[in-house]
């Protein structure tokens, strides 16, 4: 059993996991067309296959986030990007388990623009029990994200890497001092993320990449 302790919710990551592994693999086969002679997917046939993917966070990854909140009693999380849900159910479980702990209420904002997508992720979300913990917010996270009400704890960037800065930009202002941003990939794309970490560094974070699989952005949101 991992951190969650929750078999439910487990089983459920469990089947998700292994549909976002089998797709990974469909991605690399197209990615690397290349060099098996064919010509290289354009950026619309790189839409057009992501459009339905699950392009799930990492399962250790998803465990780092479940510690992190529950390490810093997060109540508010911000999910920049959730797709079926599989990294919202790690965040959710843990506020649902903050609460449970020592009371009060809790939420994970999260932000998905493909219908079917956010459709699916509902689904998800009902059958691990974890609906009374998140609000999905369906459509371009630049209007989406416009609203938060109250100090946000913890937010994850697992999106397209141009939409990154965009919403860190918006969630930034309702940052609590000890805030943490956790953000996907950073090390495997360093240069594409430098327009993201340039406002890290100019906004009073301190950040470090973590070693996991394409780096991890672990960034505190400090006053000084
Ligand atoms: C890497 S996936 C997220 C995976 C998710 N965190 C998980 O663990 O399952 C990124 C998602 O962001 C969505 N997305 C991309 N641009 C967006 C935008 N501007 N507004 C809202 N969602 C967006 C994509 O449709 C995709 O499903």
């Amino acid at each position: 059993m991992s951190v969650l302790r929750d078999q439910t919710v487990e089983d459920l990551l469990a089947a998700l996991h292994a549909r976002s592994d089998e797709q990974a693999e469909l991605k690399r086969d197209l990615y690397y067309q290349r060099t098996r002679g064919a010509q290289a997917p354009t950026p619309d046939e790189i839409k057009a296959f992501r459009s339905d993917k699950l392009v799930a966070l990492d399962r250790d990854k998803g465990e780092f986030c479940y510690q992190l909140c529950r390490a810093n009693d997060a109540r508010r999380v911000v999910e920049v990007g959730s797709s079926y849900g599989v990294s919202t159910l790690y965040l959710a479980a843990a506020v649902r388990d903050n609460v449970r702990a020592s009371g009060g209420n809790g939420v994970v904002i999260g932000t998905e623009y493909e219908p079917a997508k956010a459709r699916a992720a509902v689904a998800n979300f009902k059958q691990a029990g974890l609906s009374p913990f998140i609000d999905l917010r369906e459509g371009d996270l630049r209007e989406t994200l416009k609203r938060i009400d109250g100090p946000v704890d913890l937010v994850l960037v697992d999106i397209w890497i141009a939409m990154a800065r965009p919403a860190l930009e918006l969630v930034t202002p309702h940052l609590k001092s000890g805030a943490i941003v956790i953000c996907d990939n950073t090390e495997q794309y360093r240069s594409e993320y430098a327009d993201y970490l340039a406002f890290i560094n100019a906004n009073g974070f301190r950040t470090m990449t973590l070693p996991f699989k394409g780096g991890l952005e672990f960034s505190v949101r400090c006053q000084r």
